[in-house]
């Protein structure tokens, strides 16, 4: 897929992110999913009081594409930046357990796109060099 067609799952991303809730780390992270049917489902991340159930923008944007019936995932843009510095140019990069759930639902060909917030990159990386000898349903026989 070519980067014009990106622009719909970039922007899902970005609009998502200025609606995470992170009082506590003061970090803002949107991600959206591209379904193999075409569908679009972005997130934010959703922080707690209780710090360890706060929940990744990832995580929460694959939760809302599989409960919604999808269950292939083919695209995921990922942005995230401190609430107080919007325009970084630094690539945040999913965390361990959101690259776990990612494997679940997308192949090790899917490209994750790591959004600069500033606007100056949008990088791809395949799900497969983010998470090498994943654990899948594959191990389970
Ligand atoms: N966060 C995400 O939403 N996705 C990641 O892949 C890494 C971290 C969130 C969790 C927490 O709300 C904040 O970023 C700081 O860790």
């Amino acid at each position: 897929m070519s980067a014009p067609d990106d622009a719909a799952l970039v922007a899902a991303a970005r609009d998502s992110a200025t609606r995470a809730y992170a009082p506590y780390s003061r970090f803002c992270v949107g991600a959206a999913v591209l379904t193999a049917d075409g569908e679009i489902f972005a997130a934010p991340n959703i922080e707690n009081a209780s710090y360890g159930l706060s929940l990744c923008a990832e995580t929460n944007a694959i939760m809302a594409a599989v409960s919604a019936g999808a269950r292939a995932i083919a695209r995921i843009a990922v942005v995230g930046y401190p609430a107080d510095a919007p325009h970084t140019r630094s690539l945040a990069t999913p965390c361990g357990r959101c690259r776990q759930i990612m494997v679940e639902f997308a192949p090790r060909e899917a490209g994750v796109l790591l959004i600069a917030p500033d606007g100056s990159e949008v990088r791809e990386v395949a799900l497969g060099e983010l998470l090498p000898f994943a654990f899948d349903s594959d191990a389970l026989g």
